[in-house]
């Protein structure tokens, strides 16, 4: 059942607290506050190189990881969408590293990239919901997300499940690398375990989200979403998630891309949601504010306290999320965008949890 909520959407949204802290569980050791992988039938931290390999949202909690990876663990990463690497003719180095992200575990695409990648010799990592699927038998070694079944057909649990996978791979492999220190790894697990109480303070902002949905993102035909770091793949997400569920035409670009031509769309008509967690590129997300409001443009900004502080002379909207380490941000963001497609879906009536021409896994091209 729905657990008392009207869709299987929102019930999955409320989960999240308990399901992130259930992926993170399974891999992080409290007393010695570090972050263990299962066992691997290779080293990955040994790789010369990674690649990130999905679609859709799994292929956005894959572009959080490439920014995680490449930060913390100092490892190249490349990123790609499975419809364009498996028609492309993708140059692999021999032993690399290639991570499947997939719900489903069934999307053809990913699949078809998958057996690419095993004929070019990379080790295959599969980070999947559904450990029974061809994705999950098919890879060397599997990271489990213990979301459990999703059926809402957004993804909502399973991005942010995938997110706290990938932010234990990129610990792992940065200790084993020697690019994190001991007290680094403990500072950054420890704000990895207080996710779930924060993601569920988050959840205390659904009735105001609810209100903004319906007072300014129901009426509007188009609208941005704009982020920098690893808050541009959130950005992304905010977008992806609203036109598919409200069909309200939405598109992330990254906040320092404005002014190469999106900017050209703003006008009092266009609401630009701007993720700004505190973070080293606050300020130049709020210059990217301070532009798009010059111009007419009505500004929901999510951010922290510090941020809300900044921002809000200038916003139609500032929400104040719990502070957190900039690592764990982007676990934490996804939620509020979620609820503002959700709540603009369910205002403007749509089918939410079977959303026109979608499916839940596209196991045909
Ligand atoms: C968006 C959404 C899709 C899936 C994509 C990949 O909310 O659900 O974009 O993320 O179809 O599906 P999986 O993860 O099953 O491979």
């Amino acid at each position: 059942g729905k657990g008392g909520h009207r869709h299987f959407m929102a019930k999955e949204i409320f989960e999240q607290p308990q399901v992130i802290g259930d992926t993170l569980n399974a891999m992080f050791n409290p007393t010695e506050r570090t972050i263990t992988l299962p066992p691997l039938p290779f080293d990955p931290a040994a790789v010369p190189r990674i690649t990130m390999i999905a679609c859709g949202t799994a292929s956005l909690a894959g572009m959080v990881g490439k920014y995680w990876l490449e930060q913390h663990a100092g490892i190249p990463v490349d990123w790609d969408l499975a419809s364009e690497f498996r028609y492309r003719a993708p140059v692999m180095t021999e032993g690399g590293l290639a991570v499947f992200i997939s719900q489903s575990g069934e999307t053809a695409d990913t699949l078809a990239a998958l057996r690419y990648c095993k004929q070019k010799g990379q080790h295959c990592l599969a980070i999947v919901n559904s450990p029974e699927s061809t994705i999950a038998r098919e890879a060397h070694a599997v990271l489990p997300t213990l979301a459990g079944p999703e059926i809402g057909v957004a993804s909502t649990k399973a991005f942010t499940t995938q997110l706290v996978v990938l932010a234990c791979l990129t610990i792992a492999l940065a200790r084993a690398r020697g690019t994190m220190d001991r007290a680094t790894e403990a500072r950054l697990s420890g704000a990895l375990t207080e996710v779930p109480s924060r993601a569920a303070e988050v959840l205390n902002h659904d009735e105001r989200i609810r209100e903004i949905a319906q007072e300014t993102f129901t009426p509007a035909r188009d609208v941005l979403y704009l982020g920098r770091g690893t808050s541009y793949p959130l950005a992304l997400e905010g977008a992806l998630k609203l036109k598919e569920i409200s069909y309200i035409h939405a598109e992330g670009y990254a906040a320092g891309e404005m002014k190469h031509g999106p900017i050209a769309l703003i006008d009092e008509t266009v609401p630009v949601v701007v993720i700004a967690p505190s973070d080293e590129l606050f300020e130049k997300t709020a210059s990217n504010v301070q532009e798009v409001v010059a111009r007419g443009g009505k500004a929901v900004v999510f951010s922290d306290a510090a941020g809300v502080e900044r921002l809000k002379h200038l916003a139609l909207e500032a929400i104040a999320l719990p502070a957190v380490d900039p690592f764990v941000a982007p676990i934490l963001y996804a939620i509020p965008v979620q609820q503002l497609a959700y709540h603009t879906a369910v205002d403007k009536g749509t089918d939410v949890d079977q959303p026109r021409n979608l499916a839940k896994a596209v196991t045909v091209e």
